[in-house]
């Protein structure tokens, strides 16, 4: 059951923060150019399996949360949501290589804080 509710939420949260979210982030310093629009479907996955995966990790580490945590998670959370919105249309096909830029950058400020927000969370809770 640990591995149900612990082990596997917290890889998985991991494992397409770095994936997918990082590759969104990072591709284009790899001269990758952003996110292809035939990109959509490995997009929403993502953003799914975050999602649930992070859910998950809020019910498991709630109930022992000092104070600070919930408001801290507020933030991240509305700021995951940001990212999720910038990846997303990151995968249209018709923007403009300006607009591509701003989401760009936009997307990047947002991954910067949320992983500032989710390692935080962890040391609030002395884990
Ligand atoms: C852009 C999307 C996201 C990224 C890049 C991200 C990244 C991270 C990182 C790096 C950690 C720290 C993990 C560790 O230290 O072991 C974390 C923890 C966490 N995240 Fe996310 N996350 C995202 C979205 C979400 C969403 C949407 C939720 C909630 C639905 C969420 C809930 C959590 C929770 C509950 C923790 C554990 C906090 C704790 O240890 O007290 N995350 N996340």
């Amino acid at each position: 059951m640990e591995l149900l509710i612990q082990a596997i939420p917290a890889w998985a949260h991991i494992f397409f923060a770095i994936v997918m979210v990082g590759g969104a982030a990072g591709g284009a310093y790899l001269n990758a150019g952003g996110i292809s629009p035939l990109a959509r479907g490995g997009v929403i996955g993502a953003i799914v399996t975050l999602l649930t995966s992070g859910i998950v990790q809020m019910f498991t580490v709630m109930p022992g949360a000092p104070k600070g945590w919930h408001m801290w998670f507020g933030i991240k959370f509305l700021l995951a949501l940001h990212v999720f919105a910038m990846m997303f249309l990151l995968t249209k096909a018709d923007a403009t290589d300006a607009k591509r830029k701003r989401w760009h950058f936009s997307l990047l400020t947002g991954v910067a804080l949320v992983v500032a927000i989710g390692s935080y969370l962890g040391r609030l809770r002395g884990a």
